[in-house]
């Protein structure tokens, strides 16, 4: 079977990603649309050697389409989804939209494939630090509870789209030039700096990032049992996040163990050498699929404590690559029909 697919934000950071994805993985489409806002009328993006036109958003652009991948910020999400289902199409959404919503499945396919056969149209792609989390401590989590997780995370400026990326390096350049940096798309200069994530702060003094890690992973882990606490921070890379975990089991959990796991785990791949203190980052984790995960070690402040460090592509499995295999998944499960509703004769 192949699939009319719609790519939506297609001309964003996750957006190429995705279209990229789509092509390498082989993705069986039959028909692909790519849709941004009116300022992209007009571009065109390559697929399978072919320019595709991108179109701007409408009502009609979902009217034969089975599979929406979306990818355009929450609340260009809200509005869309709404039209896209309406019509018929399984919509995957990377927004932070629908992900807690109990009807809409919060999927990583390495930890919780089953709970995509539970949608009802939308199915919710998480937050990209909390893949990156529940990739790596899954695996352990299943040979032994984890009872509680503090994580921090140098995130990229990936996480806040193309033209964060892209202000970035322009900052950087004019700081070279000895010219004062310019912050327009994140609220302070990244370059050369790092600040806490700007996303907005609730009473407790939590930003909305670190509360997304929280719940999110509870409900990937189908669990409101684990304790979490998060400290996010936004570093001046261009592309992958990296983060600290800290892990706290009932009973002893060696490293041994942990590493031995984790070198056959799915999405997983260890980086680990010692001898040249060789471990996890960001420019090697750029463009790969797999979370690199190293310096696995006990807490030395806790005997049922384990340290772990990880790299992920934020826009890879943090994003793009997590919403395709989503896709495969539906595809592999029969989960993902032809929209029969604008089947062409
Ligand atoms: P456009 O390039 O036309 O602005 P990023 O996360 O890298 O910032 O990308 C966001 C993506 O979402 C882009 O493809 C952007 O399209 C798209 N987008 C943003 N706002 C809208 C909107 N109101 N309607 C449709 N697409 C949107």
């Amino acid at each position: 079977k192949f699939y009319r697919v719609a790519i939506l934000g297609a001309t964003g950071a996750v957006g190429t990603e995705l279209l990229e994805l789509l092509e390498h993985r082989n993705f069986p489409i039959a028909d692909l649309k790519l849709l941004a806002s009116e300022r992209s009328a007009g571009r065109t993006l390559k697929f399978k050697g072919e320019n595709l036109l991108v179109e701007p958003v409408s009502d009609r652009a979902f009217e034969n389409v089975d599979l929406v991948l979306a990818s355009a910020g929450g609340s260009t999400s809200k509005t869309w989804t709404a039209v896209a289902t309406q019509k018929g199409a399984v919509v995957i959404d990377n927004s932070s939209a629908f992900r807690m919503n109990p009807e809409v499945p919060l999927v990583v396919p390495e930890v919780n494939p089953l709970a995509a056969a539970n949608h009802q149209g939308i199915i919710a792609n998480p937050n990209c630090t909390t893949i990156l989390m529940t990739v790596a401590v899954w695996p352990l989590h299943k040979v032994k509870p984890v009872q509680r997780i503090v994580v921090s995370t140098y995130q990229s400026a990936s996480g806040a789209g193309a033209k964060a990326m892209a202000e970035v390096k322009t900052q950087t350049n004019a700081i070279l030039q000895g010219q004062p940096p310019v912050a327009e798309v994140l609220p302070y200069p990244l370059a050369f700096n790092l600040f806490p994530h700007n996303s907005p702060l609730n009473d407790l003094g939590y930003c909305e990032e670190e509360m997304k890690m929280v719940n999110e992973t509870r409900k990937i882990f189908g669990t409101q049992k684990i304790r979490i606490t998060a400290t996010c921070v936004r570093v001046p890379v261009l592309r992958a996040h990296s983060e600290a975990i800290n892990l706290e089991f009932e009973s002893p959990f060696s490293s041994d163990e942990a590493r031995k796991i984790l070198n056959h785990s799915p999405g997983v791949k260890l980086v680990e050498n010692w001898e040249n203190n060789h471990f996890p980052m960001p420019i090697e984790a750029t463009g790969k699929d797999e979370v690199l995960v190293g310096r696995i070690r006990q807490d030395i402040s806790h005997p049922c404590g384990l340290e772990l460090w990880l790299c992920g592509d934020q826009i890879r499995k943090g994003a793009a690559l997590n919403a395709v295999q989503i896709a495969e998944l539906l595809v592999e499960k029969n989960l993902l029909k032809v929209n029969k509703a604008y089947v062409s004769s």
